[in-house]
């Protein structure tokens, strides 16, 4: 096993300490790295502030191909790539497949992002004195952007740091979560082959205590980081002139309103729920960890709810038909354990769950949790569900909003009005209707409210955030 390449302004790089990482599964190493010395993090952040002008001014055209090219490539090398990220993640190979095709269109919307973003024309001429002016507002790169990945979506998330940056131009030096270094330098070999200026982008390795050189760095001047909650405020801290990006954590809720009633309702509500709480070992963001129903419904729902997890095939993720795998380590599987415990020592019922295996978690349903049990409270980053009755659709919404979390929620009605009321109500970036609040498309708005974060991913979002609107007036033009 050769120690993979990683990237110091856009050319392949080695450092001195060795990095191995471990399958979840069983323990056994995948692939091998090193650790970016000092002087080759010095030459990644001088690379992108030396390349930033030019950068700035590359044709559509140029930032275009060069992203169509990483989205081609991706789709070439799909099988490789999921299997890849299941080695060092963990999560079951068919979530690792759709990982691959979510970067796939990732890429290829960030290339039409690129040939679309114009910026705007206004009129000034809205006063007297005014008149004959109009002004040509467009957006330019706030500067080099330093992105801090997590270990969740070990593609991408990177690709949603990687992509906008590239679409409008602008410099990246992304350091991957350490336990999944390997896909974010393989992307960092694809993005090799292509014609970008050299210092364009920067792969480093680096252990999180390294992290902090980085985010101080005047040089790196956006900072976009997706992780934990104390990180972030970290960052925010250590940051205060710069332009920070914050994608934290979250306690997603679900909401079975009473509309939502039909035994097909109830059934599908089940099994969308029973998936996406424990899809990736429920390592993500927007995971179902809540669930609120309404009470006429609790009683018919909870028995499908609990058959639906049953259901699922928790294993080793390199097989096909496996639904839940690992979490990313033993200790975060114990962390898991402890709070389940903690639950059911303040009065919780296990209503379908087993023992820790290692790193592996079995898919958990709870019910009579106490509301400031960490279970519920927090962020509990595994296969772990909460389900609670409520007396009608406004309690729900206010047992949603209770909680120092905002990033996403789902609501199952039919109904319009409890539609629009919902996203009126709830205190999330995004309200999913019919569905869990698992849904994202890579190309909408995508971040939180209260301790979910600041900022917006998205292709276009993260281009804006970014960039900075300049402003030209042009005189006496014949309007
Ligand atoms: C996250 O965990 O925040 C990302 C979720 C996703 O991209 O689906």
């Amino acid at each position: 096993m050769e120690p993979r390449a990683f990237y110091v302004a856009g050319r392949p790089a080695h450092g001195e300490d060795e990095l191995t990482v471990t399958h979840p599964y069983d323990g056994q190493p995948v692939g091998r790295t090193t650790l970016a010395t000092a002087d080759q993090v010095e030459a990644a952040v001088a690379g992108a502030a030396r390349v930033a002008a030019e950068a700035a001014t590359l044709p559509a055209h140029a930032r275009a191909a060069a992203l169509d090219h990483v989205s081609r490539r991706l789709a070439e090398r799909a099988d490789e790539v999921a299997a890849l990220i299941t080695a060092e993640n963990g999560k079951p190979v068919k979530w690792a497949k759709a990982e691959v095709g979510r970067a796939v269109s990732t890429f290829r919307w960030a290339a039409e992002e690129a040939r679309r973003f114009s910026g705007d024309l206004q009129r000034l001429d809205t006063d007297p004195a005014a008149t004959g002016r109009i002004a040509l507002v467009r957006r330019v790169p706030r500067g080099p952007v330093l992105g801090i990945t997590p270990f969740n979506f070990p593609l991408n998330l990177v690709a949603h740091k990687v992509a906008p940056a590239l679409a409008v131009g602008t410099p990246i030096v992304v350091k991957p979560a350490p336990a999944t270094p390997l896909t974010a330098l393989l992307l960092g070999e694809i993005l090799a082959e292509t014609d970008l200026p050299e210092g364009m982008f920067s792969v480093l390795p680096l252990p999180n205590e390294r992290a902090a050189e980085l985010v101080a760095d005047p040089r790196l001047p956006v900072v976009s980081f997706t992780g934990s909650g104390p990180v972030g405020a970290a960052i925010r801290r250590a940051a205060p002139d710069k332009h920070v990006t914050l994608e934290l954590g979250g306690n997603a809720a679900a909401v079975i309103c009473a509309d939502w009633s039909a035994d097909d309702d109830l059934t599908f509500a089940a099994q969308r729920i029973a998936t996406f709480s424990n899809y990736q070992a429920g390592q993500s963001c927007i995971a179902v960890q809540r669930v609120y129903v309404h009470e006429r419904l609790y009683d018919s729902f909870l028995p499908r709810l609990v058959a639906a997890v049953r259901a699922l095939r928790t294993g080793d993720p390199r097989a096909e038909l496996t639904d839940v795998g690992p979490l990313v380590s033993v200790e975060a599987a114990q962390r898991v354990e402890t709070w389940v415990d903690e639950a059911v020592a303040a009065g919780a019922v296990v209503e379908t769950g087993g023992r820790r295996d290692g790193a592996t978690y079995p898919p958990t349903v709870l019910s009579g949790v106490p509301a400031d049990a960490k279970v519920c409270a927090e962020e509990v980053f595994g296969p772990v569900l909460v389900v609670a009755p409520v007396a009608d659709d406004r309690a729900a919404f206010a047992a949603v909003n209770d909680s120092a979390y905002g990033l996403q929620a789902g609501v199952f009605t039919h109904r319009l009005d409890v539609a629009f009321d919902a996203a009126r109500t709830l205190e999330v970036g995004g309200v999913i209707v019919g569905d869990v609040p698992s849904y994202r498309a890579d190309q909408m708005p995508y971040g939180g409210m209260k301790g979910s974060g600041v900022g917006r991913e998205g292709l276009r979002s993260a281009m804006d955030d970014y960039t900075e609107p300049r402003v030209m007036v042009l005189t006496g033009v014949p309007l």
